[in-house]
């Protein structure tokens, strides 16, 4: 009975303390939990901090040191998938808008890198000399060569026509004249298009703006803007057989290089549309737009921004210039004017680096010398604009130190960076100067009787 009667109770007791027990059980397991993803979490983080650390100071590991070291130094070395990517960025955005890119080989005619870019059949050539057209025309086909340059000799224009080049893009009346009497001479027919000089500021560095009245490039309109009219007029209507061998298609312009502000080109989308206009109402119809070149790229963060904005880039172009949209039967004669630009900078910059060599570490009165192997004649953008790339031991090294990293040749603005802090090298080090893929191996010079760097793929090594 007693156990009939406690029975109960006692079950219910019993099932009381299980539940209870469950209850702690259960908290103790989610206490568990709880710190087992904190502790899953910390471990994360501290990898990703551990990850971060060595690529702080293991970054250029990849580079073998020992196999870079086999070489001449100083030397160019290009990181070929990191091209082949950029062009790729680039080629997507410019296929679906229908846009025509001429590779601007001022920036670098490296035969290695022109291989490669004219391996895209949608890549074609940018030229400011004869010497330019008759690289490119190793490379690229004759109608994808567009020839610019404010001194263009008669030799050169003669041998641009004899190929076949798809465009002369003149800077000058009197250089039109020219032309026209050269293509009379070889009776010739030839595409041309003018330079313009839009009087518009890029904000960049005023070495590099090309597109004010106070530059050299282009042909200058206001007060001279009747004579130009004019004379397309009469081109383009072959005015007393006078041009029966000149055929205008088109506009070029070209207001500076690394500029990333894109609000600089809307000025320049405005003035591109009013001449567009003025000459529509002179009957002349346009079918070629060459904007050049521009888009800059990020020298401070490399490995962070490695491609440029290509999207940025055209889309300002695209949204803001009115007569792309505007064609119609009196506006632009039903023709559509196809876009095309002059990349150098923003295809090839950041895929090449310098590599050089720590002659000595001198220690100055208040400062510390790297001294490198590299000079201003190897990478002169530091001397000339006062350009800042960034420079990095090749391989490990355990503490940070600053210096002034400077090149062997005898000029005071032979100087790669000022107060630098970077990894603490030694005597026969490997440096690696970033974001040289442009301007860097082209300007290259035999200054102080030096060598010119040789340019190597990182599919060499
Ligand atoms: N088209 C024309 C007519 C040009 O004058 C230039 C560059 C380009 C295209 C290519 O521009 P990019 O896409 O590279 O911005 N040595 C200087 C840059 C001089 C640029 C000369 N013209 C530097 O190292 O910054």
């Amino acid at each position: 009975m007693k156990e009939k009667i406690f029975g109960p109770d006692v079950e219910m007791e019993d099932s009381k303390k299980e539940k209870d027990n469950k209850v702690i059980i259960y908290v103790a397991g989610g206490v568990i939990l709880i710190i087992g993803i904190i502790l899953l979490i910390v471990i994360i983080l501290k990898k990703g901090e551990d990850k971060q650390n060595n690529t702080n100071n293991k970054r250029h590991i990849e580079f073998n040191e020992n196999t870079l070291k086999k070489y001449k130094t100083p030397f160019y070395y290009y990181n070929t998938s990191l091209l082949e990517k950029t062009i790729e960025t680039c080629l997507n955005i410019t296929k679906k808008n229908n846009i025509k890119i001429h590779f601007s080989l001022k920036s670098n005619f490296n035969d290695k890198i022109l291989k490669i870019l004219s391996s895209h059949k949608e890549i074609g050539a940018d030229c400011v000399s004869g010497g330019e057209v008759n690289l490119a025309l190793k490379y690229f086909k004759p109608e994808s060569i567009v020839f610019a340059g404010i001194g263009k000799t008669d030799e050169e224009i003669e041998e641009a026509v004899d190929n076949n080049i798809f465009c002369l893009n003149v800077e000058s009346i009197e250089e039109l004249d020219n032309l026209n009497e050269i293509c009379k001479k070889k009776k010739k027919r030839m595409n041309f298009a003018t330079r313009i000089n839009p009087n518009v500021l890029a904000h960049t560095h005023e070495k590099i703006t090309t597109g004010l009245n106070e530059n050299k490039f282009g042909i200058f309109l206001d007060k001279y803007e009747e004579n130009f009219y004019n004379k397309i007029k009469d081109v383009y209507t072959n005015k007393d057989n006078q041009y029966e061998y000149l055929n205008f298609i088109g506009l070029h312009f070209h207001i500076g290089s690394q500029i990333l502000n894109f609000t600089d080109y809307i000025p320049l989308c405005q003035k591109i549309d009013e001449i567009i206009g003025k000459l529509n109402s002179n009957g002349v119809h346009i079918t070629y737009l060459n904007l050049g070149g521009g888009l800059g790229v990020d020298y401070d963060n490399p490995t962070k921004n490695p491609i440029p904005d290509f999207q940025g880039f055209f889309d300002t172009y695209l949204n803001n210039i009115k007569s792309l949209k505007n064609i119609s039967e009196t506006f632009n004669g039903n023709k559509p004017i196809n876009l095309h630009f002059e990349l150098g900078r923003s295809i090839i910059c950041q895929s090449g680096n310098l590599i050089a060599k720590v002659n000595y570490i001198k220690q100055g009165i208040e400062k510390k010398f790297m001294i490198l192997d590299a000079g201003m004649n190897d990478l002169i953008r530091p001397a000339m604009y006062g350009a800042l790339h960034q420079i990095e031991k090749i391989g490990e090294y355990k503490e940070k130190e600053m210096y002034d990293v400077v090149g062997p040749i005898c000029e005071s603005s032979d100087v790669f960076a000022k107060n630098y802090t970077m990894g603490k090298c030694a005597k026969g080090d490997l440096v690696i100067i970033r974001s040289a893929g442009a301007y860097g191996e082209s300007m290259a010079s035999r200054y102080n009787y030096r060598n010119i760097p040789q340019g190597y793929l990182d599919t060499e090594f």
